[in-house]
């Protein structure tokens, strides 16, 4: 094999009448009346090659020459005649006259080429993982999301941060998802877990002296995936000491700014911030996004003045009633609305009432229930004709936001609402410190236990923990959470009220995490971090939807890589070394 000249982006017609050697694969091949013209694709690009009958050794090869086979050609670069340009391609100016072609493996036809996979079912694209890797969209991907970790690297070594690594065979750490356990051979029936998050770690190193911790690293998290969500994904996650929220948050949106701006040079604008209970109340979760409106309004007053039993039994019941309104929503027959109405169940509503807007009234729907307070509705959310008003309706206020909170997605999706070109970037801060569970009987931390209460607020950690906020902090775009994090808990007789809140018995805690307690005894400083989820960084940064997209070996649904086919069972020998015994339960 010769050295290569060129990538295939590379020539232009400055090049013409340079020897050159490329190397690369078979895009496809066109036969024009004996003249073989092939494109060549590397990882920079594509260039045409082409054998002509004059050389009839070269010709005789190219003519054999299939999708994917791995070849090199030397040629000659020719500025293509005047008509014959390519506009499409960086290189359509120029085409390879080859004089020598070497066929560095001939590959089998493949179950796809790179041009077909966008089309192809994903199983068989992950199956066949190396191929769908070859196409250009992928390969930006990579390339992409290469840089963005340069780009962290490179901001957080400026400012001082050292990156550490911290262990994956550790003990349980406590994110909220179920652990992937590794048995230890040589501890009969002891288990590592793999991380969820670094996070005690970290808060270790920062006890250790470190003041600047940061990492590109794998988490595991033995939870359902969803689009966003995988089993196995990478955090960048940091750390720092004698800090408040504030230093950590500006540290980090600097970080995304500088990402977005070199890595696809948009501008980051000061981000804006809203509290919890903001997000909640006007969008009904604590992800926002802000690219359309569709906000929730509260009209509990109004509904009271009605007899419509739906809305007096959840007012009644200490509930509320809350609309969005739908610009243009009466557009949607009763099959779609019927459809929300089903769909919005999966979220403890009861169902949806709707009415539609016409002549200034509400005119369709529960309209003849809600007659006396129609046209104040009508005032109240503003609404015009056309519009289509929705209502959550529940006991629970979290059941009335919830609902709402997936509908206004739903629906700003379903009749294109969203300005893909918006980035809109929120702070979402002083969360609850805690939440309860009616099932359960407890007060589970909405971050980790060891997020710090706000100062002002710790007098009520005993008499009204609802009320507590937390100095805790998301960053959210688009509607997805790219990060989070908070200021720690960095005395121990605190880390101790928390724990005795959250109902962990001091033996429990001691169990678990007596390492960190101890470490908070020998004189940890005051800290706080943050972790974003880079694989959700590289998919809004590329236009994803979908987190297997910015993943070179992604997991599927069901947790499987169907490359290797792992998870995948073992022999009985190694199940006997590790002391596991496979049971039907
Ligand atoms: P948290 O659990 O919020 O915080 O995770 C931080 C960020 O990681 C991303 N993320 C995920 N990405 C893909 N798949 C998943 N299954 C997944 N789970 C989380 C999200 C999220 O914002 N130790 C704390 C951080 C801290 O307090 O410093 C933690 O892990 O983008």
């Amino acid at each position: 094999m010769k050295k290569r000249t060129h990538h295939c982006n590379a020539l232009r017609p400055e090049h013409a009448n340079q020897t050159v050697v490329l190397s690369g694969w078979v895009n496809n091949y066109r036969d024009h009346g004996g003249v073989i013209f092939i494109d060549l694709r590397d990882r920079e690009g594509i260039t045409q090659v082409v054998f002509h009958p004059e050389n009839a050794k070269a010709h005789e090869q190219g003519n054999r020459l299939r999708n994917e086979d791995v070849i090199q050609v030397t040629g000659v670069c020719l500025e293509r005649e005047s008509g014959m340009a390519n506009p499409k391609l960086p290189t359509g100016g120029i085409e390879i006259d080859v004089q020598e072609l070497q066929v560095l493996n001939k590959a089998q036809t493949p179950p796809f080429t790179p041009d077909q996979a966008a089309k192809v079912d994903e199983k068989i694209r992950l199956k066949y993982r190396y191929i769908d890797l070859r196409r250009a969209k992928m390969q930006d991907t990579l390339r992409l999301r290469h840089r963005v970790s340069k780009i962290i690297r490179d901001y957080f070594d400026a400012q001082g941060f050292y990156e550490i690594e911290t262990p994956f065979l550790c003990r349980s750490t406590p994110e909220g998802a179920r652990d992937y356990l590794v048995p230890s051979r040589i501890n009969a029936g002891s288990f590592y877990a793999l991380p969820q998050s670094p996070q005690l770690y970290k808060q270790v190193l920062m006890a250790s002296g470190v003041e600047k911790y940061v990492q590109l690293v794998r988490c595991f998290r033995d939870e359902d995936p969803r689009a966003d969500r995988v089993a196995e994904f990478t955090q960048l996650d940091l750390e720092m000491s004698f800090v408040e929220q504030e230093d950590v948050m500006s540290v980090c949106e600097e970080m995304v700014r500088r990402v977005w701006k070199e890595a696809i040079g948009v501008d980051v604008p000061p981000v804006p911030r809203m509290t919890y209970a903001e997000a909640m109340t006007r969008f009904g979760s604590d992800r926002p996004d802000l690219r359309f409106g569709l906000e929730l309004v509260d009209v509990s007053d109004l509904a009271a003045k009605t007899d419509f039993k739906v809305f007096k039994s959840a007012l009644d019941a200490g509930g509320m009633v809350k609309a969005i309104r739908v610009p243009g929503g009466s557009k949607l027959s009763r099959k779609q609305t019927d459809a929300y109405a089903e769909w919005v169940k999966q979220f403890g509503a009861g169902g949806l009432p709707i009415t539609k807007v016409e002549n200034g009234a509400c005119a369709t729907g529960i309209a003849k229930f809600i007659d006396t307070i129609g046209s104040d509705l009508v005032t109240k959310l503003e609404a015009e004709d056309g519009d289509l008003i929705c209502f959550g309706v529940s006991a629970q206020a979290s059941v009335v936001h919830r609902t709402l909170g997936e509908l206004r997605l739903k629906i700003a999706e379903d009749l294109d609402m969203i300005d893909e070109s918006m980035w809109a970037w929120t702070w979402v801060v002083d969360f609850p410190l805690v939440e309860y569970d009616p099932q359960a009987k407890r007060w589970n931390s909405l971050h980790h236990p060891f997020t710090a209460p706000m100062d002002e607020d710790v007098a009520n950690l005993a008499d009204d923990p609802a009320s507590v906020r937390s100095k805790a902090y998301d960053l959210v775009l688009n509607g997805s959470e790219i990060g989070g994090g908070s200021i720690r808990i960095h005395r121990p007789e605190m880390q101790q009220q928390v724990f005795d809140l959250l109902n962990i018995k001091t033996e429990e805690a001691r169990e678990k995490f007596g390492f960190l307690l101890d470490a908070l005894n020998y004189g940890a400083p005051p800290h706080g971090g943050l972790a974003f989820g880079l694989d959700r960084m590289i998919m809004l940064l590329v236009g994803t939807d979908n987190i297997r997209d910015v993943i070179a070996f992604p997991k599927t649904q069901t947790g499987g890589d169907l490359m290797t086919e792992a998870p995948s069972p073992v022999d009985a020998e190694q199940l006997q070394e590790l002391h596991l015994r496979v049971v039907d339960l």
